[in-house]
C-alpha cells in the first residue's frame, strides 16, 4: 500500500497507509506469541507494553548499529531487552520501582549454575508451603482482595511468598527469577482479567472453579517458564535506571538512536494495572502511596493524583502548541463537571512532556535519531492529536526531519489511532 504523504508544516511530515488496521501484531499480545512463547518477553503480559516487532522494525531501519540506544519510559522494558539482544548496548528510565526490578531481572545474565540453584529453591519454597506451622504472610491490604483470589490462592500465595524469601538469599538472582514466576501464578490464580487495562474481574464462584487443582504445580510450570527465558541470555549492555524522564540531563551518555512509548494522555494509570503485584512483593503497602506514585509519573491520575489536578497551575516554563489552547478550552467548557479537570490534566501532561524533550536534547548525540509511539485521545467529542504536540515540541527544540505515521487503529473506533513520531539530531 503506497502511503499518503503530506507536508502539514514546514518541517512536519505525515504518512498513512490507505487502510489501517487494529494490528495486534503491533501489541504487547504479540510478546508472548509466535517466536517469543518462551522468551523473556513472555515472562509478564502488562498492558503498558508495546511490540517486540515495533522496536524490531525500527532498529533493522537504523543505518548501520546503533551506538547506544535509549528508552527514556522503560515499561516492561521491551526496548532494552529487544536492543540488547541484538547485541547493542541500551539504557532505560523507569520511574516506578516495581518496573525498575522488573527490568533488571528481565535483562541480566544468568549462569547454568544459578539456573540449578533456582530450581533447588523452588523445590525448597514448595515444600516449606505444605510444611505443618510454616508461617504464612499476612494478605496484602488490597482492596476487596477477596474479590481478586478465592480462599485457597490467597491462602497459596500467602504461603509461597514468605517460603520463596526463605529458601533464597536477599536481592540474590534466584529470589528475583523466583519471584517473577510468583507474580505469574498470582495473574493465573486471580479473578481478574489481566489482560485488558479495564482489568474486570470475573464471577468469584466461576473463577474458584476454574483455579487449577495442583497450585503448587502452577507454580512450578510457571519457574520453569521464567527458566528457559533466563537461559537466553541478552549480549549486548543494559543500564537501568531508577530515575525522572523529565530530568535526563543528568546522565553523562550521549544516545544515537532513542525508542519508546511514553505514557498517553489518555488517563491510564500505570499503578492502577500494576497494583497487585506492586502490593503482593511490597512495593505499595497503603493506598496513599499508589496515589503519590501515580502523581510522579506522567499522565497519572490514580487517588490523589486527579484531586491535585484541580488546583494545579502551568509552572510558565513549557512551550505550548498555538491550537492546544482551543482545544484545552473545548474540553474545559463541555457540559460534563469533569471538563476543567480534564482540561488541567492535558495542559500538565504537555508540560510534562515539554520536560522531557528539552532534557533529552541534552543528551542526543549529534545524527541521532528518536522515535515516539503514541496514542491520540478523545475527550468530550475533542480529539487531542498527541503525536502532533510531540512534532510541535520536537519541531521547537531544532530537531528535523520530523515525520508522522499512522500505524494502526486502537479499537473499532476510527478516529483512536497510534502514531510513531520521529525525529533526527543534527546540532
Ligand atoms: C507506555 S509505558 C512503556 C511501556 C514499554 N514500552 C513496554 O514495552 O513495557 C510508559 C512507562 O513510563 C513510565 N513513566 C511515567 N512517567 C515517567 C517519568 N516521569 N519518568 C520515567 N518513567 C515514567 C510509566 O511508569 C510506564 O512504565
Amino acid at each position: 500500500m503506497t502511503p499518503l504523504l503530506t507536508a502539514i508544516a514546514s518541517n512536519i511530515a505525515t504518512s498513512s497507509p490507505a487502510t489501517l488496521r487494529q494490528r495486534a501484531d503491533y501489541t504487547h499480545k504479540f510478546n508472548g506469541k509466535d517466536g517469543h512463547k518462551s522468551s523473556r518477553h513472555s515472562w509478564l503480559r502488562l498492558t503498558p507494553a508495546y511490540s517486540v516487532k515495533v522496536v524490531d522494525e525500527i532498529l533493522a531501519a537504523f543505518p548501520g548499529n546503533p551506538a547506544h540506544v535509549l528508552d527514556p519510559f522503560c515499561g516492561t522494558a521491551t526496548t532494552a531487552l529487544c536492543t540488547a539482544t541484538k547485541g547493542h548496548a541500551a539504557t532505560t528510565v523507569e520511574i516506578n520501582p516495581f518496573l525498575v526490578w522488573l527490568a533488571a531481572t528481565k535483562t541480566a545474565t544468568y549462569s547454568a549454575v544459578t539456573i540449578q540453584t533456582t530450581r533447588q529453591a523452588c523445590a525448597e519454597a514448595l515444600a516449606l508451603v505444605k510444611k505443618r506451622g510454616f508461617k504464612p504472610m499476612a494478605e496484602p491490604p488490597i482492596y476487596n482482595i477477596t474479590r481478586w483470589w478465592s480462599d485457597p490462592a490467597r491462602i497459596f500465595l500467602c504461603r509461597l511468598r514468605p517460603a520463596i524469601e526463605q529458601a533464597t538469599a536477599s536481592d540474590s538472582p534466584e529470589r528475583s527469577l523466583l519471584l517473577v514466576a510468583f507474580c505469574r501464578t498470582l495473574m493465573t490464580l486471580s479473578n481478574a482479567a489481566f489482560d485488558h487495562q479495564s482489568m474486570s474481574l470475573r464471577n468469584a464462584d466461576q473463577a474458584e472453579l476454574d483455579l487449577p487443582a495442583d497450585l503448587s504445580g502452577q507454580f512450578q510450570g510457571d519457574v520453569s517458564h521464567i527458566l528457559i527465558g533466563a537461559m537466553q541470555a541478552p549480549e549486548g549492555q543494559v543500564r537501568i535506571i531508577h530515575g525522572d524522564a523529565r530530568a535526563l540531563g543528568q546522565m553523562n551518555d550521549q544516545f544515537d538512536l532513542v525508542i519508546t512509548s511514553p505514557p498517553y494522555a489518555n488517563r491510564m494509570s500505570y499503578i492502577r494495572e500494576l497494583r497487585p503485584y506492586m502490593y503482593w512483593l511490597d512495593y505499595l503497602t497503603n493506598a496513599r502511596d499508589a496515589g503519590e506514585l501515580d502523581w510522579q509519573t506522567i499522565g497519572g491520575t490514580w487517588g490523589i493524583a486527579t484531586s491535585r489536578l484541580t488546583d494545579w497551575q502551568p509552572d510558565g516554563r513549557a512551550f505550548v502548541p498555538k491550537w492546544l489552547g482551543p482545544t484545552l478550552n473545548a474540553i474545559a467548557h463541555t457540559d460534563n463537571a469533569n471538563g476543567k479537570l480534564l482540561a488541567n490534566y492535558i495542559a500538565k501532561y504537555a508540560e510534562d512532556m515539554w520536560h522531557h524533550f528539552t532534557s533529552l536534547s541534552t543528551i542526543m548525540a549529534p545524527g541521532g535519531r528518536v522515535h515516539y509511539i503514541v496514542g491520540n485521545s478523545k475527550f468530550y467529542g475533542t480529539l487531542l492529536p498527541t503525536e502532533r504536540l510531540y512534532a510541535d515540541m520536537l519541531a521547537e527544540l531544532g530537531f528535523t526531519n520530523i515525520a508522522i505515521t499512522s500505524i494502526r487503529k486502537r479499537n473499532s473506533k476510527k478516529e483512536l489511532i497510534e502514531f510513531s513520531v520521529s525525529g533526527a539530531w543534527e546540532k
